[in-house]
């Protein structure tokens, strides 16, 4: 069993420099577990912490049934795999991959034997008799994968294993992670500051900010229902829209964008934003909650158009609310097609249904019950 479990862990740097605070964190026997966060966030510290490689400050961390905080690295039996990673230049893949179980003196046969095995799964075998120089910047770093699963460790951690690679190998190469995961059924703590990346491999996302966890779950779970204004930011992109707004209370209650300018609350919110009534609230709403059709419920506001990026599948469109001056710019995502020019004035249609609204004191989520959210059309 490697679930991996870290109990209230906090790494202070010699000089007071913060690494991570009071981490707790369960990672499931056999999840895909995505460290997600912006640089200096304390990604790397929390993997460095869980392979023994820095020491805990105070916590505990446990690995299956084992209390592992003060077993050395190599009695974890855990694999790292480090965004640069380091192959011998003179050696074939084959040489490269079985070096470590070289080193522990596996008898040859069974080096071979898992050699083998790992080139297979990772599409390396007609490259075993080359050298490192000969092969693209993908395969090298499926090279040091292999010698990771060679070691049949209980659990992978990765920091950053893709960030070298160019954006098709990328993607390739993530959902060659994501293959590789399924087969070899093993916990896999992958770090990353890319959304994408975090989105689409792992079975749940811990975001991190400044050493601290802001929120855990499954990678659409946070998309719909963010904690707060820090990871509704970080992670999509675009980011999250955020309006600047009063709640009014009454018989039709409504957010206030600006003298005049009153948004009508969905009657399935009215009762779970009501608490916030008569207070300054931000407003939050994603690129993809304005449309250009109208329907029930939608907002109507016009948008003056100051940018725009047509990217083929969908248009991102830069510009100002035209009746909320002095508002920072929004961004919409329009579908493909809809590519509207710099300086028009555009109608859109909020979909105050799926907005969510947070207290600008403390940027936490204003809950409100969760929406379905809307499939996409063709
Ligand atoms: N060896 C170190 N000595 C002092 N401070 C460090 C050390 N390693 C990391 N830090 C600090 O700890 C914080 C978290 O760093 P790190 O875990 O590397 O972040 P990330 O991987 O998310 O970019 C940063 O503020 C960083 O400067
Ligand atoms: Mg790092």
């Amino acid at each position: 069993m490697a679930r991996i479990t870290l109990d209230r862990v906090s790494r202070v740097y010699a000089g007071g420099a913060l690494g991570v605070q009071d981490i707790s964190l369960d990672v499931a026997d056999g999840e895909f577990l995505v460290l997600l966060g912006p640089s200096g966030c304390g990604k790397s510290t929390t993997l460095r912490l869980i392979a023994g490689l820095e020491e805990v400050t105070s916590g505990r961390i446990s690995i299956g049934d084992r209390d592992v905080t003060d077993l050395r690295p190599r009695d974890r039996n855990l694999a790292v795999v480090f965004q640069s990673y380091a192959l011998y230049p003179t050696m074939t893949v084959r040489a490269n991959i079985g070096f470590g179980l070289r080193m522990r003196g596996m008898p040859a046969s069974e080096i071979a034997a898992r050699v083998d095995q790992a080139a297979a799964l990772l599409g390396l075998t007609p490259y075993l008799d080359r050298k490192p120089a000969v092969l693209s910047g993908g395969q090298r770093q499926r090279v040091a994968l292999g010698r990771a699963i060679v070691r049949e460790p209980e659990a992978f951690l990765l920091d950053e294993p893709l960030s070298n690679l160019d954006a098709q190998l990328r993607a390739e190469m993530r959902a060659e992670l994501v293959r590789l995961h399924r087969s070899l059924g093993r916990t896999i703590v992958h770090v990353t500051h890319d959304q994408v990346e975090a989105m689409t491999m792992g079975d749940r996302i811990c975001i991190l900010r400044a050493g601290r966890i802001e929120q855990v779950g499954a990678p659409l779970e946070v998309y719909a229902s963010p904690a707060n204004m820090f990871v509704a930011r970080f992670l999509a992109s675009p980011p999250m829209n955020f309006l600047p707004a009063r709640l009014e209370a009454g018989a039709a209650p409504a957010l206030v964008l600006a003298p005049g300018v009153a948004w009508p609350v969905p009657p399935a919110h009215a009762e779970a934003w009501g608490r916030a009534a008569g207070r300054p609230v931000m407003l939050g709403l994603r690129p993809e909650d304005f449309h250009l059709e109208p329907a029930p419920g939608r907002i109507a506001c016009a948008l003056a158009v100051t940018a725009v990026e047509a990217l083929g599948p969908e248009t991102i469109v830069t510009g100002d609310l035209v009746a909320v001056p002095g508002l920072a710019s929004l961004k919409a995502r329009l579908g493909r097609g809809q590519v509207p020019r710099p300086g028009e004035s555009l109608t859109l249609h909020a979909d105050l249904t799926a907005a969510h609204l947070f207290d600008p004191a403390t940027e936490a989520v204003i809950p409100r019950p969760s929406v379905p959210q809307p499939v996409r059309s063709a």
